[in-house]
C-alpha cells in the first residue's frame, strides 16, 4: 500500500485550524496559529482517512496530500 505525505502551503494557510481539529496527530500549529505538517509529513498507517479529511476541509485548499 502506498504511503501518504502531507504538506501545508504556508502561502495559503490562514490558520483556520480545521486540520488540527480533524487530524491532531498530523498537524502542529505555530505561534501564529498556522499549521505545519507533523514531523516530515509522512502519514502513519491508519491515519490516511484523517489526512484526506483534513485536506478536503481546509477552506484555503492549503493542504497537499501526495501518494508515494
Ligand atoms: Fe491552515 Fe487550512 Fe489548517 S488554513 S490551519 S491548513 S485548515
Amino acid at each position: 500500500m502506498s504511503k501518504l505525505r502531507i504538506r501545508v502551503d504556508q502561502d495559503k494557510c490562514q490558520g483556520h485550524a480545521r486540520c488540527k481539529s480533524l487530524a491532531p496527530e498530523l498537524f502542529e500549529l505555530d505561534e501564529y496559529g498556522n499549521a505545519h505538517e507533523a514531523g516530515d509529513g509522512t502519514v502513519p498507517a491508519g491515519l490516511e482517512d484523517k489526512a484526506w479529511l483534513a485536506q478536503t476541509n481546509c477552506p484555503e485548499i492549503a493542504i497537499e496530500v501526495t501518494e508515494e
